[in-house]
């Protein structure tokens, strides 16, 4: 479906909802890109140190000769530090369904990596049937950001175990944000500058640009709560009025409070995400986590480790 078959049946369902996926318009990725960049947004930067720190380790458990596949490859700042570090690689696959960006990050990857296979594969990694093209070597996914977060536990596992599937015999390093503060959490998806709303509300601006909307941005407020029992951020626009909002033709009605469901961003301990990860089929390894432990890297591979085999 795309995005307004999407959108009109999201603002049918009770509770409304969309899914996260079409926040990422040129708008939308701009704005994830300042979210990346605000002082009360720990992943990022955290993620990044973490890369910087134990790249070293990261090579040594990844190997020689292995084959990169980043999913959700976006502008592939990350992956440089990993590349880097690896002992020969032999080839990057950056898959994303933005192809644009896609192509300009590889080309720009591919002057900065003379003599390194770049080949990028424009693809919804989400879907269940993704064609790989034949591996360079040991495969290794790459997925960073705790973008497995935006995925209810259910469907986490099963991507979780499509990764093992398209990656045989391979590894997989993955970024998982960790369960915290409520109020750090808290702070990091409603910062100060209004970032955050803007990226919720341009939702709203986009289906005004795209389909014809007419959302009015004014009668929209953007939330963003911690669920403990669930360890979900979860992101709502809410209705700060009664109104009526047009959208292909059809007309939809919201009383004052009325709110649509737009993200959710779960947080795993450590264990947590391991024990899922088993139930993928994965062996997880090794971890490396920042010192306040905000964020996880974890190294999954299709092996035991070495003292259990
Ligand atoms: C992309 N994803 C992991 C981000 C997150 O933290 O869940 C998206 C985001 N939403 C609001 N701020 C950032």
């Amino acid at each position: 479906m795309g995005f307004a078959d999407e959108l009109a049946a999201g603002l049918r369902a009770r509770p409304r909802c969309i899914a996260p996926k079409w926040f990422y318009d040129a708008a939308g990725s701009a704005l994830f890109d300042r979210i990346c960049a605000l002082p009360e947004y720990y992943p990022t930067r955290t993620e990044l140190a973490l890369l910087d720190r134990h790249a070293a380790e990261m090579a040594a458990a990844i190997g020689p000769g292995a084959e990169i596949v980043e999913f959700g490859a976006g502008s592939s700042v990350k992956v440089r530090l990993l590349l880097a570090a690896l002992q020969r690689p032999a080839g990057f696959v950056p898959v994303d369904i933005s192809g644009e960006h896609l192509m300009a990050a590889a080309a720009r990857l591919r002057a900065d990596h003379p003599g390194l296979p770049v080949r990028p594969l424009v693809a919804d990694y989400t879907a269940e049937a993704l064609v790989l093209p034949p591996a360079a070597g040991r495969r290794v996914g790459f997925y960073p950001g705790s973008s497995i977060g935006n995925f209810d536990p259910a469907e986490a596992e099963r991507l979780l175990a499509r990764f093992r599937a398209w990656l045989p015999g391979g590894g997989l390093l993955i970024g998982v944000d960790l369960v915290k503060s409520p109020a750090l959490l808290h702070a990091a998806y409603n910062d100060a500058a209004g970032v955050t709303a803007a990226f919720n509300l341009n939702l709203w601006a986009r289906a005004n640009r795209e389909l014809g909307a007419d959302f009015d941005l004014a009668a929209w407020e953007h939330a963003a709560l911690y669920h403990p029992p669930l360890r979900r951020i979860e992101m709502h626009l809410v209705s700060r009025r009664r109104q009526t909002v047009h959208l292909a033709g059809e007309a939809f009605e919201f009383d004052e409070g009325d709110s649509v469901h737009t993200e959710n961003s779960y947080k795993y301990t450590v264990e947590g995400f391991q024990a899922m990860a088993r139930r993928a089929g994965w062996q997880p390894q090794a971890v490396w986590t920042d010192g306040q432990r905000r964020f996880a890297l974890h190294w999954l591979d299709t092996v035991a480790p070495k003292e259990a085999r």
